[in-house]
């Protein structure tokens, strides 16, 4: 595809003119700026061939009706554009947690360590998670949007607030820190993120193991596939950065 650097950060400026249905926050236009600076970055005079792997389960089993029910969105339009370009692969892989969720949680990089657009300051690509799927509280310093172009989701701002439900279309701002979890519900859902600020290689889960609150921290590998690599008590000082206190 032609120009995806440009076409990527008009589309995604376009999607974020409205304001989110999550905003959280009194910062709402700054992240949002930082988010569309970020894409401004993209060039398109930095981009690299990426082999298209085998399709994971989830994209076979899911893939094709989620990119039937799209929307007519210029982002959703440039994303039909790439589908046929995407590598996906499942995000997680770790002894610590189920089949069911680490087949459910794939993704395709379009911008950052990996992708077709090379970039060290902004990750961008397509995440689907599939039916009855719970990605549990995690945390990372980076800001991220989660922009839902097919089905729904709802996010969790903290161990004890309300959902929200996210619908194609519309879209979550998450600030950096802040902990937040993912449910689907008897549908599959796609949607296109950003992460921008610290993009430290890191992101922490909270579970609670023996009815105590701990954090384990996930690291990606080269491959892409993130991995388990350390487990600390949640501290009070974590809870008080992580919107949750
Ligand atoms: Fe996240």
């Amino acid at each position: 595809m032609r120009d995806l650097a440009t076409n990527l950060h008009a589309a995604f400026a376009e999607a974020l003119q409205t304001p989110a249905t999550h905003p959280s926050g009194d910062h709402h236009d700054a992240m949002v700026k930082q988010t569309v600076d970020g894409l401004a970055q993209l060039s398109d005079s930095a981009r690299r061939h990426v082999d298209i792997g085998p399709y994971p389960d989830a994209l076979t089993h899911y893939g094709a009706d989620l990119l039937a029910q799209m929307i007519k969105t210029p982002l959703a339009e440039l994303m039909r554009d790439l589908w046929s370009e995407l590598h996906w692969y499942e995000i997680f892989s770790d002894a610590s947690i189920s089949e069911t969720l680490s087949k459910g949680l794939i993704t395709a990089p379009i911008a950052g360590t990996r992708g077709q657009l090379v970039s060290e300051t902004i990750l961008s690509g397509i995440f689907l998670l599939a039916p009855h799927i719970h990605y549990p509280l995690h945390q990372h310093p980076a800001l991220e949007i989660y922009y839902v172009l097919s089905g729904e989701i709802h996010i969790c701002h903290g161990r004890d607030k309300a959902p929200m439900r996210i619908s194609a279309g519309d879209y979550s701002l998450t600030p950096p820190d802040q902990v937040h979890s993912l449910t689907t519900g008897d549908s599959p859902c796609l949607i296109i993120y950003t992460w921008t600020g610290d993009l430290a290689n890191e992101n922490w889960w909270w579970v609670k193991e023996d009815d105590v609150w701990i954090r384990k921290c996930w690291q990606r590998e080269a491959s892409g596939t993130w991995k388990v690599v350390h487990k600390e008590p949640l501290r009070d000082e974590i809870i008080a950065l992580s919107g949750d206190a």
